[in-house]
């Protein structure tokens, strides 16, 4: 005889048909005559077999006898129309195999609730509970969401190397990447001096065989050389960033999506990453509405509006000098309420100023633009009618997370660019194929990084970075 159809515990329909469902054991109750056992096989709802106990083969008895929380089953039986229970049906079950057994005495989520740090030391494991699943299936949804938004808006992929000379930001963020001996790596310069501060000019040594090498930051300039060719391109990959900050909104590894427009000016970046998120997010509404709906009665009451309300309003977009005027006002009220109080123009935003932003004074998404040159990166284009003092860049603020993306147009004039990384120290040399692009048929051209945890954190409501990847980096935190 065939076997029965295997079918998803999330998305079972009452019917005649005899199935079969795969998955893990949640639960266990075991009555007189009758034994309750709830199954989820990684989708985003369990499914309750019920499986009388009169007239059970001997065989089957046993394996009811030693069925535990974690045991992997196999069940078969006829889905039918349930009373209780979380879902709607329920398995009548005629027969249950354990394929694994799972002693209860050792397993570490034989208990029903865990706190989220506690899981984070069991990162093999958490996936096999109801929040870091269905984390793991909105970040799956958003990830395929992300691609079929650019492809179709005509944009090629690219990738960009994770392995490279070039800092990105020019913040002295990077990992190095050595073939030599621990002994010799520690007789090697710092990035950073004894304060922090980032050296200029340092020779990093050649510890890459025989040339130095660090782990990315950012695709941005690798996506810039396809830009200028390919026209509109977006890469999509892990990034690195050395600062030891232990935040909820920080990892040392996370992976960042990279759009880059050729022929294109901030405008287009912000109208971009306006639509993308709006795509993106409805997407998550429509395709993940379980696990969404199970954020909200958790973690926040809030969310499902909050995303609503993402996907159908516009974007605030308002200039830096603008949002700093907004905060000294507030501020002013009562400086005693907050960390940072000193605001002014140059002043670089901290998460407490971007969420009062886009939490309480617009409750919207805004885009803060036009940013001091001092605070931002050397690859972003001047404004030439602001006396020069600010870059044609943007952050996206979003409630809850604060900066979720980055971009700018950037600087295509050569002398321009020459000048600007002067004075910032850094060394010509080493960018001179960033600087070709602007020799040989220069454009304007624009992109922006978003933060791909910070978007998860945001879709699902979670307070924590840490739980929107599988397996976070972060400062003494490398295991598993
Ligand atoms: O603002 P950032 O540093 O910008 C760039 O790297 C540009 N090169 C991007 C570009 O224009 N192509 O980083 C972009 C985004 C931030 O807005 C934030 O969402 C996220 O990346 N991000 C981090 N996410 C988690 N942990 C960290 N340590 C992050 N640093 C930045
Ligand atoms: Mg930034």
């Amino acid at each position: 005889t065939p076997s029965p159809r295997r079918v998803k515990t999330a998305s079972a329909q009452a019917s005649d048909e005899l199935v079969s469902i795969k998955g893990w054991v949640r639960t266990v109750r075991r009555q007189k005559t009758v034994a309750f056992v709830e199954v989820n096989d990684g989708s985003s709802l369990e499914i309750q077999c019920v499986l009388p106990l009169e007239g059970v083969d001997d065989a089957t008895m046993e394996e009811i006898n030693e069925l535990t929380t974690g045991c992997s089953v196999h069940a078969i039986g006829k889905i039918i129309e349930s009373q209780g229970g979380k879902q709607s049906v329920e398995l009548s079950a005629t027969s249950l195999r354990i394929i694994g057994s799972c002693p209860g005495e050792t397993y570490p989520l034989a208990k029903k609730r865990h706190s989220l740090e506690y899981l984070r030391t069991i990162a093999h494991l958490r996936p096999r509970t109801n929040t870091i699943s269905a984390v793991a299936r909105v970040r799956s949804t958003l990830a395929g969401s992300i691609h079929a938004f650019f492809q179709k808006e005509g944009f090629n992929y690219v990738q960009t190397p994770l392995i490279t000379a070039s800092d990105c930001e020019g913040a002295g963020e990077m990992f190095r990447v050595t073939t030599l001996e621990i002994d010799d790596v520690e007789k090697l310069p710092r990035a950073k001096d004894e304060e922090g501060n980032m050296q200029a000019g340092v020779d990093y040594g050649s510890d890459f065989f025989g040339k130095a090498a660090f782990l990315t930051v950012s695709g941005q300039l690798g996506g810039e050389t396809h830009a200028c060719a390919l026209g509109d391109v977006y890469t999509f990959g892990p990034t690195f960033r050395a600062e030891n900050s232990q935040t909820a909104r920080h990892l040392a590894e996370f992976w960042m999506v990279e759009p880059e427009m050729a022929f294109a000016d901030l405008t287009s970046a912000m109208d971009n990453a306006e639509s993308m998120l709006k795509f993106v997010v409805s997407t998550a509404l429509e395709k993940c509405d379980e696990d969404l709906t199970f954020f909200g009665n958790f973690f926040d009451k809030g969310l499902k509006d909050r995303l609503h309300k993402l996907v159908n309003v516009p974007f605030v977009r308002l200039p830096y000098r603008d949002a700093i005027k907004y905060l000294q006002e507030e501020i002013a009220k009562d400086p005693s309420k907050w960390q940072f109080p000193e605001v002014e123009f140059g002043t670089d935003l901290a998460t407490e100023h971007e969420r009062w932003l886009a939490e309480t004074k617009f409750e919207s998404a805004v885009f803060v633009y036009n940013y001091p040159k001092k605070i931002k990166a050397f690859y972003m284009r001047d404004n030439d009618d602001d006396g020069g003092e600010t870059v044609n860049a943007m952050d996206l603020l979003v409630p809850g997370v604060g900066e979720l993306v980055g971009g700018s147009q950037r600087e295509e004039r050569l002398d321009v660019l020459v000048e600007k990384m002067k004075e910032l120290d850094l060394n010509i040399d080493d960018y001179w194929w960033y600087l070709d692009l602007r020799r040989f048929g220069s454009v304007p051209h624009a992109g922006y990084g978003l933060g791909f945890e910070r978007l998860v954190t945001y879709v699902c409501g979670i307070e924590n970075i840490r739980d929107a990847i599988a397996f976070p980096r972060y400062p003494g935190n490398a295991e598993f």
